[in-house]
């Protein structure tokens, strides 16, 4: 399969109801629940003078988030703290998990007192469901991708006292996710409210797009039009870029990858809908060019997973006219999300 660009001919300008969905307002709101959380910190971002022919890159390292080791942590245990609140105790709580947003879910429902349920499919690593019954996890392994560990999940929730928290969406079930999406956007403040000067880039590698939605939702809310947002898909799993083509969530075929946590064939339906008009380019890489990547920023002192590092390949990959097409030069300053750190010892 040959890698994609595609420069998004459906990009228009952040609407009053895109900023009702998702916007600065709600990072406000995700701040101060987690400000009273014992283990928030804001993550350090590491500065890269002029690689990749750019001023400067920014990679916000995730790896350490509230010692769960992903973004994600952000983003489930904030809707179920919320769902806590309004349903009280006494619920079960359900999600499939291709790992992070399982151990984000596991650590809320631990957190509200209450019981959790997550769905692995057969080839998330072991490291994962162990690193989820230390939370207090019961996990079940269901399907051979991630579509059938959700499919599971979704069927497993409809028994009485369970709630479904997943970080995808569909028609019908939007509410739950967009929350989700809304506690992603607590990282994208921490770097506003830094000293770091506005990006006029932001590479954002994308599963189901919903931290690449958050980031699409937040940029265009606190920095406006300018800043040229870039979402990065392996190869394998191209869903968001096959759905911008197609101007519509479409699953797509795709082939193995070894970026598992990236390895969604089927879009979020609201992420879908947001990055159909709020990304500029939709690009892919391979499996080998983000191991690369992760090797890059490691030698820069950066540790990373390779989906981790998949934003920092999606910029170094990027050929000649798409870097002059989005203005790509020695003058950006370019963020990158280190969305995990290294998950198993290589
Ligand atoms: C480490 C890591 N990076 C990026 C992503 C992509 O996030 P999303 O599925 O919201 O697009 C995930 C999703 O699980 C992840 O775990």
């Amino acid at each position: 399969m040959a890698i994609m660009e595609y420069l998004n001919p459906g990009r228009a300008p952040y609407t009053a109801q895109d900023r009702a969905l998702i916007g600065t307002e709600h990072a406000r709101q995700a701040r101060a629940h987690f400000r009273a959380h014992p283990a928030y910190r804001p993550t350090p971002v590491h500065t890269l003078p002029g690689l990749a022919g750019t001023r400067a890159v920014h990679v916000k390292d995730e790896s350490g988030r509230m010692g769960l080791g992903s973004f994600k942590a952000l983003g489930g245990a904030y809707a179920v703290h919320l769902l806590a609140r309004r349903d009280g105790p006494g619920v079960t709580f359900v999600c499939a998990s291709a790992g992070n947003h399982g151990i984000s879910v596991a650590a809320g429902a631990r957190e509200a007192g209450a019981a959790c349920v997550v769905y692995l499919s057969h080839d998330v690593p072991e490291a994962f469901a162990r690193r989820l019954r230390g939370l207090g996890a019961e996990v079940r392994r269901d399907g051979g991708d991630y579509e059938a560990a959700m499919a599971a999940a979704e069927q497993a929730a409809r028994e009485p006292g369970r709630r479904l928290v997943a970080d995808s969406s569909w028609e019908g079930y939007t509410d739950v996710p967009l929350e989700v999406m809304r506690g992603y956007t607590l990282l994208f403040d921490e770097v506003a409210e830094s000293a770091l000067e506005a990006p006029t880039h932001v590479f954002v590698q994308a599963g189901v797009g919903g931290l690449a939605a958050a980031a699409a939702g937040y940029v265009r809310d606190r920095w406006g039009e300018q800043p040229k947002i870039v979402v990065v898909e392996p190869e394998g799993a191209p869903c968001l870029i096959e759905s911008a083509r197609a101007g519509r969530p479409v699953r797509v075929q795709g082939s193995r990858t070894t970026l598992g946590r990236l390895d969604c064939r089927e879009p979020s339906l609201i992420a879908h809908r947001l990055l159909s008009h709020l990304a500029d380019l939709y690009t892919t890489i391979t499996d080998d060019q983000a191991a690369d990547a992760a090797r890059l920023l490691a030698g820069h002192g950066v540790a990373l997973s390779d989906c981790g590092a998949a934003g920092a390949a999606g910029l170094l990959a990027l050929t000649d006219g798409t870097r002059a097409a989005i203005g790509l030069d020695d003058t950006s300053r370019v963020l990158l999300l280190g969305t995990e750190g290294p998950v198993e010892p290589k």
